[in-house]
């Protein structure tokens, strides 16, 4: 049976793959060609010549193809593109620097995971191989270990930063909520990881901890009941603070930080409470230059 023969699609329909435009003058550069594949004539191309160019595009071609299904350049040029406030300063990366931290803490906890095993009798034993045997587990081990503590150190910058720069007030008074619940499961993240090597110093903090807790008001002691998970501190508390510490709480730090990285882009990030808003070049009223500074002469919001 002869194929039936598909109509040819026209090139104005076919976006060109994602390159590096020509430079404005260049001029002369078929569409969607980079002057750089014009550098060999093809004539005097040899197959291997071809065959780099095809090499070379390959990488970009291959992007281009996802681009142009998942349509996420425009998203992605928006967000790492976004103006930030004049005055931004150093102080603005704790909060990346958190993000950073939570991101080794996941992975080299992704590594433990394969080697810790969370039982009473073992656990201790488990880390003693991680530590000594594993190849770079006491590396691994030591990172998440004093990343915990990085983590906790750079969320209470980060929080401090926000709030003395007012980044709290309104419209952003949602995205100090959710960080507030984050800071709670970072903390949550610290208390139930300290008990998991089960060691004595592990053992016995947990205890004091749990106590802390049960002093609470109101909740405190099911809070306590509930962490201890049994009348003594053993086996079952170890499984509890296993779940919670692997499963429970990163699942809610990941979805709770994707909703402050939403916010942070949507709303974007607040200018330092010393940059003053600038009066508009061009000639207004006066009555309308007061309305718009709000009286304030404070910024409170995105843009340059
Ligand atoms: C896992 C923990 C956290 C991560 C990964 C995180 C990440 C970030 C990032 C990357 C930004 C934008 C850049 C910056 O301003 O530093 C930001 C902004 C913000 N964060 Fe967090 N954050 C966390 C916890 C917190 C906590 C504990 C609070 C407060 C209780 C908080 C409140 C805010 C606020 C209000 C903003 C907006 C800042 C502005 O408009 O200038 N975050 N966060």
């Amino acid at each position: 049976m002869p194929k039936a023969r598909l109509p040819k699609i026209p090139d104005a329909v076919v976006p060109p793959p994602l390159r590096k435009p020509g430079k404005p003058g260049s001029g002369g550069t078929p569409k969607g060609q980079a002057p750089e594949d014009l550098k060999t004539a093809p004539e005097r191309q040899t197959a291997g010549d071809k065959l780099l160019e095809v090499g070379k595009e390959a990488p970009i071609d291959a992007l281009g193809w996802v681009d142009q299904r998942l349509a996420a350049s425009g998203f992605l040029t928006g967000m790492l593109y976004r103006k930030v406030p004049k005055g931004t300063n150093w102080f603005y990366t704790l909060g990346s620097a958190t993000l950073f931290a939570f991101i080794v803490q996941a992975v080299t906890g992704v590594f433990l995971a394969m080697f810790y095993v969370p039982s009473a009798t073992q656990a201790y034993a488990s880390i003693a191989h991680i530590n000594n045997e594993v190849p770079f587990g006491q590396l691994v081990h030591g990172m998440h270990k004093w990343g915990a503590s990085v983590m906790v150190i750079l969320i209470f910058l980060h929080m401090g930063r926000t709030f003395f720069f007012g980044a709290y007030k309104y419209p952003r008074e949602l995205n100090w909520v959710i960080g507030v619940v984050l800071l709670i499961l970072t903390m949550t993240m610290a208390f139930t990881g300290y008990l998991l090597p089960f060691d004595q110093r592990s053992f016995w903090a947990s205890i004091v901890g749990i106590n802390i807790n049960g002093t609470g008001p109101v909740m405190g002691p099911y809070l306590s009941d509930f962490l201890r998970a049994g009348p003594e501190l053993g086996a079952t508390t170890l499984a509890r603070f296993y779940a919670i510490h692997m499963l429970l709480v990163p699942g809610a730090i990941i979805a709770l930080i994707g909703a402050h990285m939403y916010l942070v882009v949507k709303l974007g990030t607040t200018a330092p409470p010393w940059i003053k808003a600038e009066r508009p070049k061009v000639a207004a009223p006066v009555s309308q230059l007061d309305a718009g500074a709000n009286g304030s002469g404070r910024v409170n919001g995105s843009g340059g």
